[in-house]
């Protein structure tokens, strides 16, 4: 099975521990980007207006690949909105993903609302709230290096298990 990594991040947590658990595992990192510099309002009107913003590279990237490990933030309780054509994508290509949310707190019914954009549901997902997990005070916490080890870790045990390696 050819697994890749993708990231998006917009303040860099899901980045670091993208790149950590790429590393971790030996597979290729895809990191999206987007045109122009996002601000808090884009993401509202995206949400609001159901857009999918454009990102680079194109998900056609992932043509190779059989497993996708996404990596994102949560905003206002949706994942963040430049994975949705990756989503869409996968969902159509039907490869296997999982998905890796490094977000703030605890989302509501985070799993339904990316099954809705793949029209599949994950093979895997966790949500790395770094308030509970690093016990912090904020949401917008930035990890330092040792702290995004600790989440890769606990992403690489995750997935040990889930593909009893
Ligand atoms: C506009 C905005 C909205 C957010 N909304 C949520 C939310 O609904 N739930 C949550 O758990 N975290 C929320 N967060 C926190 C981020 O998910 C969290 O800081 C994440 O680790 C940032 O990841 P990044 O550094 O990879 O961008 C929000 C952050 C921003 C900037």
């Amino acid at each position: 099975m050819k697994m890749a990594v993708v990231s998006y991040s917009l303040s860099g947590n899901n980045q670091m521990v993208a790149q950590k658990v790429a590393a971790g595992l030996g597979i290729e990192h895809i990191q999206l980007k987007e045109g122009r510099k996002r601000r808090a309002l884009n993401t509202l009107v995206d949400i609001i207006f159901n857009r999918t913003p454009r990102v680079s590279p194109e998900p056609d990237v992932l043509a190779g690949y059989d497993f996708i490990l996404l990596f994102a933030p949560v905003w206002m309780g949706h994942i963040a909105t430049p994975l949705r054509s990756y989503l869409k994508y996968i969902g159509e290509q039907r490869k296997q993903y999982g998905l890796i949310a490094v977000c703030g707190g605890v989302n509501r019914n985070l799993k339904a609302k990316v099954t809705g954009y793949a029209g599949v549901e994950p093979a895997v997902l966790m949500e790395l709230a770094i308030m509970i997990e690093l016990g912090v005070k904020t949401p917008f916490y930035r990890l330092n290096s040792a702290e995004a080890e600790r989440l890769a870790d606990k992403v690489l045990a995750g997935l040990r298990g889930h593909f009893k390696l």
